[in-house]
C-alpha cells in the first residue's frame, strides 16, 4: 500500500441534465440540488462489492458505480479490490443523470483511495464505460462527462472521450419538472428510429451550433428557441407523456425562454431570465403535469462548476 493511500474515501456525484434539445448524447450540463455520494473502502483481493440504499444489482457489470470503480482499478493496477456504498439521491429513471452521478462518484471515490494516482481528465474512460451499463453498453457522454467535470460539456457521440468544456458567460436559472414516473434510458432508446431525415439531422445540426454558440456568447433567450424544436428525438420520446406539451406551453407562458426533456425524461427543464420567473415556470409545470393526471415535483436549480467532490 503506497503512504498516500487511505482505507476509505467518499465522493459526491451531482446530477446533471442533457440533450438539452437539439444535442442527443453530445450537449449536457451538471446541476445544483441533487446527487450520488459514493463510499469506496479497500479490499484485500480483487473483487469489488456493492451495498446500496436502494436495491442495486452486485454484479460489477451491470452496475454503472460499481463498473466504473473496476476501470480505476484497471487503470491503475490497483492489487486491491473495492467494496463501494452507494447512496442514491438521484430518484432511478428520473432523467436527471443518476446512472451518470454513481459513476463519476465511485470512479472519484475509488482514485481518492488509491491516494489520487489520476486527475479528472483521466477518468473520462472510467466513467463513460460506467455510464455505457445504463445504456445497454452505449458510451454516451452528455451527462456523465458534465457529472464528472461540472459546468457544460460538449461530447462527441461517436467518440464521447473526445469533448470540450463549454465556458458559459454567466449562470443558469433553471425550473425542473420532476414527475412521479421512471423511464429508463435503455428502455427510452430503443424506441428511437435508427434513420432520420437529412433534412432534420442538418437542420438540428445547424441549431446545436447556434445554441452552443448563444450560450458561450450569453444570449440565453435565443438558446431558449433552439433548446425547443428538436426533430430527431424529443418528438419521439414525448408522444409517451401525457404533460409534455402543456408543459411546455405553460412554461413559456410563465416566463421560461425554452423548455425541454432532460436525457430520456420523464423530468423536463425550463431555461428562465431569472430565479423568481424559474420559481413561477416551475409552479407552472406541476400544474400541468396533475393536470394530466401524474404527480411531480417542481424544483429550482442552477449549473454546478465543481462536478464530481470529495466529501
Ligand atoms: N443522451 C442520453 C439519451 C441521455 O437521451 O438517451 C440519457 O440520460
Amino acid at each position: 500500500m503506497d503512504s498516500k493511500d487511505v482505507r476509505t474515501a467518499a465522493a459526491f456525484g451531482p446530477a446533471s441534465l442533457s440533450n438539452l434539445g437539439p444535442g442527443f448524447d453530445t450537449l449536457g450540463i451538471c446541476i445544483e440540488g441533487w446527487g450520488d455520494t459514493v463510499t469506496a473502502t479497500r479490499k484485500e483481493g480483487h473483487g469489488i462489492t456493492v451495498d446500496s440504499n436502494i436495491l442495486l444489482p452486485q454484479e460489477p457489470a451491470k452496475n454503472t458505480a460499481s463498473w466504473a470503480a473496476h476501470q480505476v482499478l484497471s487503470a491503475v493496477d490497483a492489487g486491491c479490490g473495492v467494496h463501494l456504498y452507494v447512496e442514491k439521491g438521484i430518484p432511478l429513471g428520473s432523467g436527471i443523470g443518476g446512472s451518470a452521478a454513481s459513476a463519476a462518484a465511485a470512479a472519484w471515490a475509488t482514485n481518492l483511495m488509491l491516494g489520487q494516482p489520476l486527475d479528472k481528465p483521466d477518468l473520462v474512460n472510467a466513467v463513460l464505460e460506467g455510464e455505457a451499463i445504463a445504456s445497454d453498453g452505449v458510451r454516451h457522454g452528455d451527462n456523465v462527462l458534465p457529472a464528472l467535470f461540472g459546468g457544460m460539456v460538449l461530447t462527441s457521440p461517436s467518440n464521447p472521450a473526445d469533448y470540450r468544456l463549454i465556458p458559459l458567460s454567466r449562470s443558469l436559472h433553471l425550473a425542473l419538472l420532476l414527475p412521479d414516473l421512471r423511464v429508463f434510458t435503455a428502455d427510452a432508446r430503443a424506441i428511437l428510429p435508427s434513420h432520420v431525415s437529412l433534412r432534420a439531422a442538418t437542420e438540428n445540426a445547424g441549431d446545436l451550433a447556434f445554441q452552443i454558440h448563444d450560450f458561450i456568447t450569453g444570449n440565453y433567450e435565443r438558446v431558449g428557441c433552439y433548446m425547443m424544436r428538436d426533430r430527431l428525438v424529443e418528438p419521439v420520446r414525448s408522444a409517451k407523456l401525457p404533460f409534455y406539451a402543456e408543459a411546455r406551453a405553460r412554461a413559456v407562458a410563465a416566463g421560461a425562454w425554452g423548455c425541454a426533456l432532460t436525457g430520456s425524461g420523464p423530468a423536463m427543464f425550463a431555461l428562465a431570465p431569472d430565479e423568481c420567473t424559474a420559481r413561477a415556470v416551475a409552479v407552472a409545470m406541476v400544474a400541468a403535469a396533475v393536470a394530466a393526471g401524474i404527480a411531480a415535483s417542481g424544483f429550482v436549480t442552477a449549473s454546478d462548476m465543481e462536478g464530481v467532490r470529495t466529501v
